[in-house]
């Protein structure tokens, strides 16, 4: 079995931007800038964020942080969006979700700029990735194809099993893996909540792509013996014992399902490193493809 190591696959791909950086300034030009726009108080993004920034600076890139009161108002945040997609000193920016309630996602990210887009979450951003153009690939499926890039995970007809139909994982990642190409040409599933009898078909995938949010939802009856786990869930558990309080677990049964995979993301430390480098390395990009 082979230990997925998302936390060192990260660390070597911002040290190959660091490289590009230190490329880009030697020639007078300016660093890198990346934003994220965080609305509201919310735990677990206010991680995320805070991490994306420290992550901005390791690889010297500049890095704005726009933090707006739970109160703001949907005009408030279009106004902000479009300061954004005017200033020139910006190449890329994000807006953290969840959005509070009262704020319409779907209207904020079609305000986005789609050459500023670096979450790739705009629907010509999607669209684009869909028909194969060249486009901003959404930072976690885009980590996932590099960790089975760089681990040479064959995908050539295998069979993967994506649980989840989000828009920001399941759904990208199903397109992604099913596309002509060296780590694609997949034959994909995707399951969700109306899925009927989901064990039998993880029983017969190559790879599982999961992306639930249910902690060991995957358990060791439902996959066969050598395959390959992507396990994309992130839950924090209450456990007073904790230092802070929580602990954060994945959606596979990890100790059970790992004595029969023949490759395995572990949470933490799996593909959630992945998501912070790729939104750097769509930075980068946004850098080239707007010079
Ligand atoms: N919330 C959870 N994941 C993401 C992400 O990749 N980008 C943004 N903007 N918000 C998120």
């Amino acid at each position: 079995m082979v230990l997925i190591d998302g936390k060192a696959t990260a660390n070597q791909i911002k040290n190959e931007i660091a490289e590009e950086v230190k490329a880009i300034q030697s020639k007078g030009e300016r660093a890198p800038h990346l934003a994220a726009v965080l609305v509201g108080n919310d735990g677990a993004s206010l991680t995320y964020v805070g991490s994306k920034v420290r992550s901005c600076e390791k690889v010297g890139f500049d890095s704005s942080l726009i933090r707006l009161p739970e109160e703001t108002t949907e005009a408030e945040l279009l106004t902000k969006i479009k300061e954004l997609n005017q200033d020139d000193t910006l190449d890329g920016y994000i807006v953290q979700l969840p959005l509070p309630k009262h704020i319409d996602e779907e209207k904020v990210l079609l305000a986005i700029d789609p050459k500023k887009d670096v979450d790739g979450f705009h629907p010509s951003n999607f669209g684009r990735m869909a028909l194969e153009l060249e486009t901003f690939i959404p930072a976690t499926p885009f980590g996932i194809m590099q960790l089975i890039e760089r681990y040479d995970i064959d995908t050539q007809g295998k069979h993967v099993v994506v649980i989840g139909r989000s828009h920001i994982v399941g759904r990208p990642i199903s397109i992604l893996m099913s596309q002509k190409g060296a780590y694609g040409n997949a034959t994909v599933t995707v399951a969700h909540s109306r899925t009927k009898d989901l064990k039998s078909l993880t029983q017969q995938a190559d790879i599982i792509v999961s992306a639930l949010g249910v902690p060991g939802f995957v358990t060791a009856d439902m996959v066969k013996k050598g395959v390959v786990i992507i396990d994309v869930g992130i839950t924090r558990v209450e456990d007073a014992s904790k230092e802070k309080g929580y602990y954060i677990t994945g959606d596979v049964d990890f100790d059970s399902v790992a004595q029969k995979a023949s490759f395995i993301t572990p949470v933490p430390g799996g593909v959630g490193p992945m998501t912070i480098a790729m939104l750097l390395k769509n930075t980068l990009l946004a850098r080239k493809w707007n010079a």
